[in-house]
């Protein structure tokens, strides 16, 4: 079985739906609970045994490679002042994991920032995890291990994470139509980018997490600016279902979440489920959120 060992992550996007938040910081770098976004999902990737991290970055991201690298400064500053617990909150910064970083020239779509990757990935299939969202998981087996072993059953050329969602959020999307198979696997037939509920070809949406054969760039070449003016990589995908390449989505399960901050609504929700969560101050967070919502009555 061929091991997946690459993975990119997608981060330079404007975030303008954030301003004025993001205008001088990265969107992957807000707090969400104790962790900046982007670290909850290159642990995520560490879980599922990915070794090799690409970012696709550009200016205004620099925070994002600060943040992986190792301190000793500051760690020799926190072992000499004692201060063990304070320690233990940077041992992200020892996963056993390869970073490398490389800029997309113009903010041109996902797709676009997905292509640059070709020159890293080489001959062998890579995930692909948006910067913006995380995954949350109490499944025994992590969603990107579902994802590769599906891969590895099927020899697609690509794999989706999908959800449902409400019929009225299909706009935010990019929407899937699926065909259950006689084992129970859902192949994707259609894709559409950011439908309108009567186009919409069901309410299946893609998951933010993404298995590709390097295949995928000779269609993201081709790819023409879609929804919004951006080389969507929905578009790409869609190109390949129509020259008859395999497609599979892995659902996510029950105990599984997707937080997405790309929105304020969206990242005050996120950022609210990780706070109450807090072993040492989520409690608190929910005594308070209580007392708000007794005054409001
Ligand atoms: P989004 O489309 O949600 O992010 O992309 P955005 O473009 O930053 O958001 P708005 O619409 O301006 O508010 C999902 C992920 O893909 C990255 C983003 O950084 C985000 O992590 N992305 C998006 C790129 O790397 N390059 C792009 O050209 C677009």
């Amino acid at each position: 079985m061929q091991t997946i060992n690459k993975a990119v992550i997608p981060v330079a996007g404007l975030g303008t739906r954030l301003l004025p938040v993001t205008k001088s910081q990265p969107k992957e770098m807000l707090p969400v609970g104790r962790k900046p976004c982007v670290q909850h999902i290159v642990e995520e990737l560490a879980v599922s045994g990915l070794g090799d991290i690409l970012f696709i970055t550009g200016d205004k991201k620099r925070s994002i490679e600060n943040h992986f690298d190792v301190d000793r400064r500051l760690q020799n500053l926190l072992q000499k002042a004692g201060k063990q617990d304070r320690l233990s909150d940077l041992e992200f910064e020892e996963m056993d994991l390869n970073f490398f970083y490389t800029r997309q020239k113009r903010v041109a779509g996902l797709g676009d920032a997905v292509n640059c990757a070709e020159g890293f990935i080489e001959e062998e299939p890579f995930l692909v995890a948006l910067g913006d969202a995380i995954i949350e998981s109490n499944h025994q087996q992590p969603l990107i291990k579902r994802m590769t072993d599906l891969f590895a059953e099927k020899n697609p050329a690509f794999v989706i994470a999908v959800r449902e969602v409400p019929a009225e959020d299909v706009s935010k999307y990019g929407i899937v139509d699926l065909k259950e198979e006689e084992d129970g696997n859902l192949r994707v037939r259609r894709m559409v980018e950011k439908p309108s509920p009567h186009e919409a070809p069901g309410n299946f949406a893609i998951a933010a997490r993404y298995l590709f054969t390097p295949e995928i760039f000779e269609f993201l070449e081709k790819t023409l600016p879609g929804k919004g003016g951006e080389i969507q990589l929905t578009d790409a995908m869609q190109m390949m279902l129509k020259h008859d390449f395999e497609a599979y989505a892995v659902p996510l399960a029950e105990q599984e979440l997707r937080h997405d901050i790309g929105t304020f609504e969206s990242y005050f929700r996120t950022f609210l489920h990780y706070a109450l969560q807090d072993k040492e101050y989520g409690y608190r967070v929910r005594q308070y959120l209580q007392e708000v919502m007794d005054e409001g009555n």
